[in-house]
């Protein structure tokens, strides 16, 4: 489902919040839970990633679904420790920790995703008992990926690359108090073939069984991260639910060495269906040859396109589909600021534009500081 809310509903839901806006739907933010969740084998835990959409309906909405958080900041901290959930249903991820940072997720019994020895000799040093972490590690095997989200198998700037982890080991050895009981090893973006995330899944298991093996690592989670797609276009087929959920069952039953949970944290997937952001057309103009719709907001309220390459999905709410060419333009002063090469109906001054699909990655990547405009409300209708 690319749009979450049909003409009508858009329609109302822009006079009575004005534009541009967010709209959130809980019904289609449950609907992607609770289907996930359906075809999950009990040994995997859904963790949902806070940087896909840090609004607190949604937050509440999974958590009454028992889901866990993955959180990068403070500031994602904070909102999930507001929830009140027991301890163990956080995870803290993030290559740059800052000191306060890590002794608010220490505090709160946050299970901590260590990116390096700077990170598990800090924690070290910080804690007076045993404390349990996830290790992080960059993966050797090529990761497949249509965009720059993870940047490849390349220098990376996230966990410990692969070949470096025996040295890792054996300095972690001295450690006082802290034991790496987990792996989370994150190397698929908006991958939607089934197939693919069970190469990618299997590649991590087999990494985790060697790590194993020679190193005798004992791992109660291995953390697959996130990276499930959605689709952004009518041509782009959905994720198979059904075969990935049959891809990890498999791949517990081919790693009998392992007993602990698996770990998913998608955002995306769990998030973007849900979201529409609703947007006027301010005027309309031609520039040697190009017709620019000129919108009340762009990349200060979705730079995805501009950073990915995917644009959202775009609909001119109560007009049905057409075919005059348009380059979405927003009303910031660089020419960066574009939405997309879309093919519209004819399109007028005052026209509402409905982007689906902008649950996940949308104003929570805005620049909403960027010319001062005000920031969109975001409306959670439920
Ligand atoms: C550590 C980690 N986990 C999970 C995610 C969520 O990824 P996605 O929204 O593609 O599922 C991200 C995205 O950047 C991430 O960095």
């Amino acid at each position: 489902m690319l749009f979450a809310f049909d003409d009508v509903q858009c329609r109302a839901l822009a006079e009575a919040h004005g534009t541009p806006c967010f709209a959130y739907s809980a019904a289609v933010a449950a609907e992607q839970f609770t289907a996930l969740r359906g075809v999950l084998p009990q040994r995997v835990r859904l963790a949902y990633a806070v940087k896909a959409n840090p609004h607190p309906g949604l937050l509440a909405r999974f958590a009454a679904l028992d889901a866990s958080f993955d959180c990068a900041s403070l500031g994602e901290l904070t909102r999930v420790g507001a929830l009140g959930l027991p301890p163990g249903r956080t995870f803290f991820a993030g290559p740059g920790k800052r000191e306060a940072e890590l002794v608010a997720a220490l505090a709160s019994g946050v299970r901590v995703q260590a990116e390096g020895w700077e990170d598990l000799a800090r924690i070290d040093a910080r804690v007076d008992r045993e404390t349990a972490v996830n290790l992080r590690v960059h993966p050797a095997f090529d990761i497949d990926e249509g965009s720059r989200i993870i940047g490849g198998s390349g220098p990376s700037a996230f966990g410990v690359d692969e070949e470096d982890v025996p040295a890792l080991l054996q300095r972690a050895a001295g450690l006082r108090h802290v034991r790496i009981r987990g792996l989370h090893v994150f190397a698929a973006s908006n991958q939607r073939d089934a197939a693919k995330l069970r190469a990618i899944h299997g590649a991590v298991l087999e990494l985790a069984r060697r790590l194993h093996e020679v190193h005798g690592l004992v791992f109660e989670q291995i953390d697959l991260g996130g990276g499930l797609g959605v689709p952004y276009a009518p041509e782009e087929t959905p994720l198979d639910l059904k075969a990935f959920g049959q891809g990890l069952s498999e791949l517990l039953a081919r790693h009998p060495w392992f007993t602990g949970e698996l770990i998913l944290e998608p955002g995306r997937f769990l998030a973007g269906p849900c979201g529409v952001y609703l947007v006027r057309v301010v005027r309309i103009k031609e520039s040697r040859g190009t017709r620019f719709a000129i919108l009340e907001g762009g990349i200060n309220h979705l730079i995805r396109p501009l950073l990915t390459g995917q644009p959202f999905p775009v609909k001119a709410v109560g007009q049905g589909a057409g075919e005059l060419p348009y380059t979405l333009a927003g009303p910031l002063c660089t020419s960066l600021d574009r939405l997309g090469e879309v093919r519209l109906p004819g399109l007028a001054a005052g026209d509402l534009l409905a982007f689906g699909t902008t649950g996940a990655y949308g104003l929570s990547e805005g620049m909403t500081h960027f010319l001062s405009h005000p920031v969109p409300p975001e409306v959670w209708v439920d």
